[in-house]
This record gives C-alpha cells, structure tokens and sequence, in this order.
C-alpha cells in the first residue's frame, strides 16, 4: 500500500494535464467586470473600452509545456486594440513568450506579432498575417516550449521556431517558471499602421473571446523528461510548413531588418 500510494505521489510529478475549464486555470487580473468567465467556465470573455481594458493570468506557474488556446478576436473595426497571448516570468531578467493580435479597420488583416525575451532580453520579433479572418471563428494558437525549441503554432501550423542555440551563446528560456497572460488593451499610439489609425470608441465595448484552453505541462521540473512534447522537434512537415508561413505571410523578421542591426545581426539570425 505503501508502495503504491508512493508511486501516484511520483506520477504527479509528470507533468499534468490543464484545460477544460477557465475557473479552475485562471484568475481574472484586471479589468473591474471587463473580463467575464461564462457557460460554466467554457467560455472567457476579454473587453475593452475608453476607460479600461482587461486581462487574465493562470493560476499556475509553467516551466515548459505544451500550450493551446482557441481564441476569437475582436471583430469589425479593432483598429487600435491589441489582444495579447503570452507566458512570461516576473522581474527585469525575465523570460516571455509573446503573441500579440494587432487589430485593424474592417475587413484590413490582423498583425500577429511574436517575440521570446531570454534573461530580460527581447528584440526578437516576427510578424505575420494570418490566412484566415482570426474574427469569425475561433482558431487555435498554441506554444510548444520545451528545452530544444519554442514553437509557436497556428491551427496546428508552425510559423516560428526558436531554437536552444545556448552552445552558440544565445541565452535561452529554461529556468523560470512563467504564467501565461492574456489581455485586451489600447495601443492606438502604435498597433495599426504603426499609429496611422486611431481607435474608433464609438465602436467599444470591443471583445475577444476564449475558449478550449489545454495545456500538457510541467508546474515543476521532475520528471517532467518523461512526457513526449518534452522532447518534440520540427518534423519535416513542419519544417516545409513553417517555410510557406514564412514566404507567404511573414511581414517583418528582425533577422533581415539591417537597418537595426548595423554591426550585423544576432547571432541565432544566421543559425537558423
Ligand atoms: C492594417 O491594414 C493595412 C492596410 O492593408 C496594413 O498595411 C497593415 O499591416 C494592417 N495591420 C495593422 C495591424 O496595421
């Protein structure tokens, strides 16, 4: 008996299972009412408007994991808004995972924006336009990030890896736990057209949706080896996949921005 109740204690360990429920994962953080969890905790509602957006945090900290999230972004006229996705840790050396939805007028596309931050240093961005309306469905964007790479999914298409290039001195995301966040806000100084368009609040409340929240991951490092995402890589498909995303609906890549990188550019530019 002893034995046995030993063994559940050590299969605790290996990383869990999250998802299902939006009570039971997350903590609305802000936002005085914006966000509202609905229909028995399947549904998240994130809003904004003049006076106040809105967010959300897990209630557990990560450190690795395998993450999914269906998300319905604000529709018509989103120009100004910006719904972030996101894993970080706290603190100026902190590590974060971005996506971010810029909004636009009607009908003109979303940027997605991603970036890593490793040790409190970011500047790693990538941008991309989606090859569906993100406002009529909801769609899945998923972060798989265990020790080899970072993997940023859309509907089960990679469009981004980062890689573990630490033997190449490229400082990685391994150590600190993160949340994972999301928010709805106002970036009408900056988020379309780099500014060129203001928010229209005639149109607020603007509101994202969320739903299908699943995460196979580790809130503690043992054991964790032993889940088979811990390990996972590009496969070939993905690989071709990740190119097309990358011809067809990458925008901008800092690896190619000379114009910011003048001394040339980071070193896991030419490693990848
Ligand atoms: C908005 O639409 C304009 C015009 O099509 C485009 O240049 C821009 O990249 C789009 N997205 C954002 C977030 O500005």
């Amino acid at each position: 008996m002893k034995i046995f109740v030993f063994f559940l204690a050590l299969s605790g360990l290996v990383g869990a299972v999250f998802g299902g429920n939006f009570y039971k994962d997350f903590d609305i953080t802000w936002g005085d009412g914006r966000a509202k969890i609905l229909d028995n905790g399947k549904l998240l509602t994130l809003s904004l408007d003049k006076s106040s957006g809105s967010g959300f945090r897990s209630k557990n900290q990560y450190l690795f994991g395998k993450i999914d999230l269906q998300i319905k972004l604000v529709p018509g006229n989103s120009a100004g808004t910006v719904t972030t996705y996101y894993l970080s840790s706290l603190g100026s050396t902190h590590d974060e995972i971005d996506f971010e939805f810029l909004g636009n007028l009607s009908a003109e596309p979303y940027i997605l924006h991603t970036n890593v931050y490793a040790q409190g240093k970011g500047d790693k961005e990538q941008q991309f336009y989606l090859w569906f309306d993100p406002t009529k469905d909801f769609h899945t964007y998923s972060i798989l990030w265990n020790p080899l790479s970072i993997i940023f999914s859309v509907d089960g298409t990679p469009i981004r890896q980062f890689k573990n290039l630490e033997s190449k001195g490229v400082a990685y995301p391994k150590k600190q736990p993160m949340w994972i966040y999301s928010s709805l806000w106002d970036a009408e100084e900056w988020a379309t057209r780099g500014g060129l368009v203001k928010t229209d609040w005639s149109q607020a409340p603007f509101t994202a949706s969320y739903t299908n929240f699943n995460a196979l991951a580790c809130t503690t490092t043992a054991s964790c080896s032993a889940n088979s995402w811990f390990s996972q890589a590009l496969d070939i498909t993905g690989q071709q996949r990740i190119k097309w995303v990358q011809k067809n609906y990458m925008i901008y890549n800092y690896c190619t921005d000379s114009k910011r990188f003048p001394q040339g550019f980071p070193p896991e530019c030419s490693l990848v």
